[in-house]
């Protein structure tokens, strides 16, 4: 059977996999494609237009027209109703309504159709929580990121204290990374989860070079076994 051309690295929030995914795919010279920036973009979107985050023919005709664009260009990676939300979804707040949102059915599938249509003849490499088990179980080349919970939790307090968000604390952190680790976890549909084939490497002690080494040897081994040239 023949494999989709599509490098899938899933894991909890804070594993480090964004930084990794998009460095790595910079590196090959392969699209990436990261899937959490949409359902962050649908969250900020539907609060933004006072869509309630529920099941419903409201939240359907939302995604029907809300003309969700990725990618469309360097500065502009997610756009919904033209507006460029790139920036704006990496606010904590968003990182909250996206866990609400991404529970959702209608979401998830509209999502589910919308990223395996960005994937046609090219290799590319997408990150996400459910890729390797839901989007392409058949991607020929699957990882699975994660790293301790305080070492994610301090992860993600550089970062937003990085991008302006000075009164965040640790321990709000923590308890962030448990919530969403759990509602990602635990939800009914399309969970975190390692799948079968999937290599898992854990970033804990490792740096940015080191994971990067690692994930190169892991694709070229896998481009190598499945006859697919990078
Ligand atoms: O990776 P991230 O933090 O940007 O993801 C934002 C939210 O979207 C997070 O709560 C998990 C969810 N998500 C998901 O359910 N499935 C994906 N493929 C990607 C993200």
């Amino acid at each position: 059977m023949s494999k989709a051309h599509v490098i899938a690295i899933d894991g909890p929030s804070g594993s480090g996999k964004s930084t990794v995914a998009k460095q790595l795919a910079f590196e090959l010279g392969l699209l990436y494609i990261d899937t959490g920036s949409m359902f962050r973009g649908l969250a900020y979107s539907t609060d933004a237009n006072n869509i309630a985050m529920e099941s419903g023919p409201q939240l359907i005709e939302f995604l029907n027209t809300c003309n969700l664009e990725y990618g469309k260009s360097k500065d502009e990676l997610i756009s919904i109703k033209g507006k460029n939300l790139t920036h704006i979804i990496r606010e904590h707040h968003v990182s909250k309504l996206a866990s609400i949102i991404s529970q959702l059915p209608e979401v998830r599938n509209y999502l589910l159709d919308f990223q395996r249509n960005l994937v046609v003849k090219n290799l590319c490499v997408m990150e996400g929580r459910d890729i390797g088990t839901v989007v392409f179980p058949d991607a020929f080349c699957k990882i699975f990121i994660t790293a301790s919970v305080d070492i994610r939790a301090n992860r993600r307090l550089k970062q937003l204290k990085e991008q302006g968000n000075e009164d965040v604390t640790l321990e709000q952190v923590i308890a962030d990374v448990k919530k969403r680790d759990d509602s990602d976890i635990n939800r009914t549909v399309a969970p975190l989860k390692q799948a079968d084939d999937a290599l898992l490497l854990d970033t804990s002690d490792l740096n940015l070079d080191q994971i990067l080494e690692k994930l190169k040897t892991i694709v070229s081994d896998k481009a190598l076994q499945t006859g697919i040239n990078l």
